[in-house]
């Protein structure tokens, strides 16, 4: 897969600070975005940039994923992801974050082999899930069995993976992924595990194996099985986000791929990313518990003095609509049609999106739904428990963090992760003896 040249155009930026001017070289990406390149600007004005939550620099280049937050535009290696969401299998999808390019038929059954040949729990691994605290979050069951298998695959974990060791990592933590986020479940409620199928797709195996089969059923509902195709598919990847930039810093230090991964997992539990499944489920049942009265709700998310989000609105990208909370509502409908439920909180969720965005508060700030604002419905409609929700996130994301963990090991740009500061402690002071302290 060639990565795509960065055209270093002739412009330059021009930074002048203390009087002293300095010219930038200005980078500009394969969709005219630009940079200006400030490596060399400490060594030569003895300056940093400051920029909290990285809001505005870049940390890498890419040639994974594009989006443009103002237009609504998402696309995985060029491809749309609307396009993708309603034609491609996840394990398609997986190989062309990962690769770069769509599969042919014989690279595609290769690639399945290989993530067959892995699906099944290492021997002794269930223990560790036993020896877990009850009631322990299933994002830290899932983090911890994930740090793990560098104990199972001692022989994948040195700090200089050759190619063929590094797609070993790859096909090893996808290929066991569904049985491992499965066991999360099946652990947490006290069942026993159900073993993979090598005849079901990716996302049909992760269901059978946390949920098992309806009565005289071979294989799950295809409805609940194309749904779950397509939110494995959305939540694949988003370039830069907070989850896949820990697996990039992670990874930088040259920890192998098992510790990058359960960093990642760490990262998306967090409310403010893969969490906010969860927390939009809680924060609409709450609503509907407190009688469906939202107007509350909006008031605190607009109250600088509460704490309060409206989960699963805002974006650090999409100044627009989160072009797969579009693609999951219309999901929703059909697929409570089709399963014959009336979800109430499909109704206040709607309600909700109408009033945020009819409020000159959220219209000002460009807060539109995001990607977790309709995807915790649909998982309730398939049976997931909301516990459950951000393990599935962490499914569909594998994907895309191994992605990243393998361009950036890959890059010519590839530097261990290390930011600068701005000092705003103390200066020089002796030591004081305790006797003095007083
Ligand atoms: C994901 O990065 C990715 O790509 C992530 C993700 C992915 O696929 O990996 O897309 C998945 O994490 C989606 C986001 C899920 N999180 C939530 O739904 C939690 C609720 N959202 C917010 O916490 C917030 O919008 C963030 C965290 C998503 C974005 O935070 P930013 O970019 O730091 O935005 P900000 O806090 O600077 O907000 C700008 C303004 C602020 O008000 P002012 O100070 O300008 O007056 O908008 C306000 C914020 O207070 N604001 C909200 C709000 N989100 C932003 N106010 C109320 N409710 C909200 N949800």
């Amino acid at each position: 897969m060639v990565q795509p040249t960065l055209e270093e155009t002739k412009e330059m930026g021009k930074i002048t600070v203390n009087g002293q001017s300095l010219d930038l070289p200005v980078i500009t990406g394969s969709e005219n975005e630009q940079a200006v390149d400030i490596s060399k600007l400490r060594g030569k004005t003895g300056f940093i940039t400051m920029d909290p939550g990285l809001g505005n620099s870049g940390s890498c280049t890419s040639a994974i994923t594009f989006l443009d937050g103002e237009r609504g535009i998402l696309r995985y290696r060029g491809y749309s992801i609307e396009q993708l969401a309603e034609s491609a299998t996840y394990t398609e999808v997986a190989y062309l974050l990962i690769y770069g390019e769509l599969p042919s038929k014989t690279q595609l059954d290769t690639f399945s082999k290989k993530l067959s040949a892995h699906q099944e729990l290492p021997a002794g691994l269930e223990k560790i899930f036993d020896a877990l605290p009850a009631g322990i979050h299933p994002m830290a069951a899932l983090s911890i069995v994930t740090e793990s298998l560098s104990g199972f695959y001692p022989k994948l974990t040195n700090p200089a993976l050759s190619k063929e060791e590094m797609d070993e990592v790859i096909v090893t933590l996808m290929g066991i992924f569904p049985a491992l986020t499965a066991a999360c479940y099946r652990k947490s409620k006290g069942l026993p595990l159900i073993a993979p199928r090598k005849d079901l797709s990716y996302g049909a195996n992760y269901l059978t194996m946390a949920f098992g089969l309806p009565a005289g059923k071979n294989a799950p509902d295809e409805v609940m099985v194309q749904a779950f195709r397509q939110l494995l598919i959305l939540h694949a990847d988003h370039e830069q986000n907070c989850s896949t930039s820990t697996v990039r810093v992670v990874g930088s230090s040259r920890a192998n791929g098992f510790a990058s991964v359960a960093s990642g997992i760490n990262a998306l539990w967090g409310p403010l990313h893969g969490g906010a499944n969860q927390a939009v489920i809680e924060m609409l049942e709450q609503i509907q518990k407190s009688g469906g009265e939202f107007s509350k709700y909006l008031a605190m998310a607009k109250d600088k003095n509460s704490t309060f989000r409206l989960m699963g609105f805002g974006h650090r990208v999409y100044k627009n609509f989160d072009p797969r909370s579009r693609i999951i509502k219309v999901a929703c409908d059909k697929v409570l049609a089709k399963m014959g439920i009336k979800d109430p909180t499909l109704d206040l969720a709607k309600q909700l999106e109408a009033a945020a965005l009819a409020d000159d508060y959220f219209v000002a700030r460009k807060l539109y739904p995001n990607v977790d604002f309709y995807s915790g419905i649909i998982l309730r409609a398939l049976g997931i428990p909301t516990e459950q929700f951000t393990v599935i996130f962490a499914l569909g994301r594998l994907s895309g963090w191994l992605a990243h963990w393998k361009e950036m090991l890959e890059s010519p740009e590839f530097r261990i992760v290390r930011p600068r500061q701005i000092y705003t402690g103390s200066t020089e002071r002796p030591f004081v003896p305790l006797a003095a302290r007083g």
